[in-house]
């Protein structure tokens, strides 16, 4: 009886510092608000991921009315800076880092207005696409062949030049942030149009709707009033 009565215990405090070390939230209808530079304000996000990348997409929405380059997602190795890097130059020019190597891809944008953004990549092509609101941009190519290493320290709001630090406020990330989402596989143009539409086709590296994240110093949670 009394075992029994100790296994108990036993078993409900181990779910309970589990469920806490993997809490998950459902974000749908919610942003993080980053509400002025700083170099620490920051979301720490905690992927399900423990193999390397062959494919990838990420997708998300922004609405910010910086005008000068900034981070939108920094994924960083141990040892590895810029190992899979979303930068955004200016209004209309984006920049995709893998495994350090970069493209820019241009297209029109309007500027303080909110945007849907997805890139994917696929090793065995080594081709990057680009969606704004929807539309796809110009395919550019990099790093055929490479392998994107698993276990990332994933940043938002701010650009990391090692693992988990090394912020720069001069590229630090202002505005608000939603239905971000990854995946471990390039999707179709169809599944890119749903996602832009608001259906997130179950993202199985990060899920908006299941979050695991961290927010580090003045980063706030509001409804999303835009989208
Ligand atoms: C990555 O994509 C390629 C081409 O679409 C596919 O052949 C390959 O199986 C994918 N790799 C993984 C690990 O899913």
């Amino acid at each position: 009886m009394d075992k029994l009565l100790l296994l108990l215990l036993g078993v409900s405090v181990l779910t309970s510092l589990l469920s806490e070390a993997f809490a998950q939230t459902d974000l749908t209808g919610k942003v993080f608000v980053f509400p002025r530079e700083s170099e620490s304000a920051h979301v720490k996000l905690i992927p399900r991921l423990d193999k390397p990348l062959e494919n990838f997409t990420v997708c998300f929405r922004t609405y910010s009315d910086l005008s000068r380059h900034h981070s939108l997602f920094s994924y960083n190795t141990k040892g590895r800076d810029n190992e899979l890097l979303i930068y955004k130059e200016r209004v209309g020019e984006y920049k995709l880092y893998v495994g350090r190597s970069g493209v820019t891809v241009r297209g029109l944008e309007e500027s303080a207005s909110p945007v849907h953004f997805c890139a994917s990549w696929e090793s065995s092509s080594g081709i990057a696409e680009f969606w704004v609101n929807g539309k796809p941009w110009v395919k550019k190519g990099l790093q055929k062949g490479y392998i994107v290493e698993a276990k990332p320290s994933i940043v938002l709001g701010q650009e990391q030049d090692t693992y988990g630090g090394g912020f720069d406020k001069a590229q630090s990330f202002v505005g608000e942030i939603t239905d971000l989402n990854m995946w471990d596989s390039v999707l179709s143009p169809e599944e890119i149009i749903l996602v832009y539409q608001g259906s997130p086709l179950n993202p199985n590296i990060l899920d908006w709707r299941a979050l695991n994240y961290e927010i580090n110093d003045y980063v706030v949670i509001r409804p999303c009033v835009w989208n």
